[in-house]
Parts: C-alpha cells; structure tokens; sequence
C-alpha cells in the first residue's frame, strides 16, 4: 500500500515505482509486488489501478469495492510503468527471478496488458491512448484536465464520504467540486460495463491523450523488447521496438507545440491541444531518440519548471496564476516524476543537473518524512508521509550507479 492510512490497498503504478526500490534491498518483495498486482489482471488484458486487500474496513477508503462493483479491483487503470520494473527488478537479481520464472510469467502479462491499451484506449483513432478518468493520469487534479472536467456536472457531495480528507489537510487534497466529478465520471463508467467501446456514447466527454501515459508506454515497449530478447523471442523484441517507436513519433507529431517547446494533452472528446504546462508535458524526456528534447530541456530549465533552481520538479507550471505550492497536482513537487525526469536527464546527457536534482529528491525526501509533495520554493512536506513510493525511489536514487545504469 503507498499509505497506511490515506491509500490503505495496493495502487498500480505505485507498486512499479515501489518495485524500482526494493528490488534493491528486497528483490523477491519487488518480485511478489509486481506479481500480485498483476493477479488482479482482467481478462481484456486491463491492469486494475486498486487491488483492493479484503481485510482493509470498507469505511477506510472511497470509493471502495462496493462502488466499483468489479470484484476485488476497480476498473480504471494508471500509467503503464510496469514492464519498465519488471526488467530493472529482474537485472537486479536475475538468479532469484530466474528461479522463480519471473520474466517468463510477467512478459505475457504485460503484452495483453499493452494490448489492451493500444487495441482499447485509442479513443482518439490516432494511435495514442485515451485515458477516461482523471485518476487513470495519476494526476488527479492536474490543470490539464481543468476543461475537460467542466463538462462534467459534479455529483452531489451529499451522495457519498470522502475519506481521503480523514487523513489529509483539505488545502493538500483536490477540492469538493473536483472529487464530486470524479464520483460522477467513475460511476458512469462502471455503469457502461467499464466497455470502451461504449464510452464515447455514454459519458460526459472526457477522453484526453496524456503525454505522460503515452510516453512511459512507448518506454514501457522498449522494456518489453529487453524483456523479449532475454527470453530469446527475437522477432517479438523487434515489434516491440517498432511499436514503441511509432507511438514515441506519434507523441511528437500529435502533442508537441512547437512555438511552446512543450507536450500538451489532447482532449479527444472536443479535439483540442491543451495549454497547461504540467509535469506529465516532461515524462517524454524518459525515452531516447526524442528530436525535441534540446527545446524540452530548455523548457524544464526555464522560468515555468526552473528545474535546478527549486526543490523537486513542480507539478505545474510556477508561472501559472493558479500555481498552488500545497494542493496536489497544482503545484507541489512529487518524488516519482522527479525520478523520471532525472532518468531523463541522464538519457539525454544533463548528468550534472541530473546528480544535482537526484540529491535534492533525496534531500528533500529525508528531511519531510518521505512526504507524498513537496513545496517547490521552501520543500515543506504535504499531504501523507511515509509515503511508499518516496521510500522506494529514494532507496533507488542511493543506488546512483543503478539508476545511471536504467537508461545505458
Ligand atoms: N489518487 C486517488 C486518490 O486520491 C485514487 O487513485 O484516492
């Protein structure tokens, strides 16, 4: 679980970033975090974004599995950083994962999981993925998705409890008014069959192409042929190159704003780029061969990011007027987009401000109690602490070498 209390049940992209950590202390825990999550794989190939633990009372966490109505899981999903982990935890110790036919269970996992995106979620019929629901970016209440949300009419905070704000200050949390669309978007999700297909009929207009999801599926590809040639399926590994390759140039082609220097989502429902400079516009620095990455760098190094200067990488854009420092995805900097923009940084050959920024996370993470945020400016912690994935990428950054060895 990322958190005893706010997050008490096993979260999907939580459990990648986790498994990047202890696979060095633990790597048969890394192994275990990975495969039970993928247990909860549906039979489309979806991996669910909560696994929710049986014996966590149902009041500890809303929406719980008597909302989604999906058995032990929900049926969303979260950024596919999965075949990335499966291949740094399995390097981390090939003999126990050997032993344990890790690669051999997970590889087939994974492709009907990367099925599932491609073949389900290309809402927008440009070959990108579609997510459907906030909380299937991760960043739940990023600005990005401000427009697109407004179509959606909140569902009565009357209706149902928010539990999150049992354990977090309100001022840290998405507001009253965000957390009542996500009910409302969830809930007519689930009540089309959690069908795709169905989807564009049936719900309020929000589909969007994220480039943080997209590019960490075109990374999550090039793990998946590293993955495919140790199991000696050469000509698997090869379509996986080619697939990661066509989605990293679709990114480029579909969602970089030139005159901006800067990758925006794309609401497919109205077919508009946004304009929002988030921390999901930097994730593509993660893959190689990205033309656009000099004009990236200098947009993360500019006054917006000013990447070096503050603490972290802030979740949005510090020029913006609704910059908040506190609130979420509207500001604070958190741990594992400062780890992948630090991959990034290293892949594309800034390893001196890579070094800089790895021992501020690492810092940072220290000195707040391995906080979920931080304050861009002053590094005050927010929202929970002893917060999973803070520990686990902390844990990797320590490994320095390893972690320059993630992107040779
Ligand atoms: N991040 C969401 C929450 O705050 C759910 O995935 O509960």
């Amino acid at each position: 679980m990322p958190s005893r209390e706010l997050y008490p049940h096993q979260w999907s992209w939580d459990s990648a970033f986790i498994a990047f950590g202890l696979r060095h202390v633990a790597p048969e825990r890394a192994r275990r975090e990975l495969v039970t999550l993928f247990s909860a794989q549906w039979r489309d190939g979806r991996v669910p974004h909560i696994l929710f633990n049986p014996d966590t009372p149902p009041e500890a966490y809303f929406p719980g599995p008597g909302f989604w109505r999906a058995g032990r899981t929900s049926g969303l999903i979260q950024p596919p950083v999965h075949a990335r982990a499966v291949w740094a935890t399995h390097r981390a110790d090939p003999d126990g994962s050997a032993a344990e036919a890790f690669l051999g269970t997970l590889y087939p996992r994974l492709v009907a999981w990367h099925r599932y995106l491609t073949r389900h979620r290309d809402l927008g019929g440009r070959g990108l993925v579609s997510i459907v629901h906030p909380w299937e970016s991760g960043m739940d209440n990023s600005p990005a998705w401000d427009a697109p949300l407004s179509r959606v009419t909140p569902e009565a905070a009357t209706s149902f409890t928010r539990r999150d704000l049992d354990h977090g200050e309100a001022a840290d949390r998405p507001s009253d008014e965000d957390y009542g669309r996500y009910v409302r978007l969830a809930a007519e999700y689930r009540d089309c069959g959690y069908s795709d297909a169905r989807w564009p009929e049936v719900s309020d207009g929000f589909s969007v192409e994220d480039p943080g999801v997209n590019a960490l599926l075109a990374d999550a590809e090039l793990a998946l042929a590293e993955i495919a040639d140790a199991l000696a399926l050469p000509s698997a590994a090869a379509a996986h190159r080619e697939s990661a390759a066509r989605i990293a140039k679709t990114l480029v082609d579909t969602l970089w704003d030139d005159a901006a220097g800067f990758f925006f989502a794309r609401d497919v429902h109205a077919d508009v780029l946004g304009d929002k400079h988030t921390c999901a516009g930097l994730i593509p620095l993660v893959l190689p061969d990205l033309p656009v990455a000099p004009a990236l760098l200098a947009t993360a190094a500019g006054p917006r990011f000013a990447l070096g200067r503050v603490r972290g990488v802030p979740s949005y854009d510090l020029t913006a007027a609704d910059f908040d420092p506190a609130r979420y995805w509207r500001g604070p900097s958190w741990f594992n987009v400062g780890w992948l923009v630090h991959r990034g940084l290293v892949r594309h050959g800034e390893v001196a401000l890579a070094r800089r920024l790895g021992a501020d996370l690492v810092a940072l993470a220290g000195q707040t109690g391995f906080a979920e945020y931080t304050d861009p400016f002053t590094g005050t912690g927010h929202g929970t602490r002893s917060f999973g994935w803070t520990a686990a990428l902390t844990l990797d950054l320590l490994s320095g070498p390893a972690q320059e060895a993630l992107v040779a």
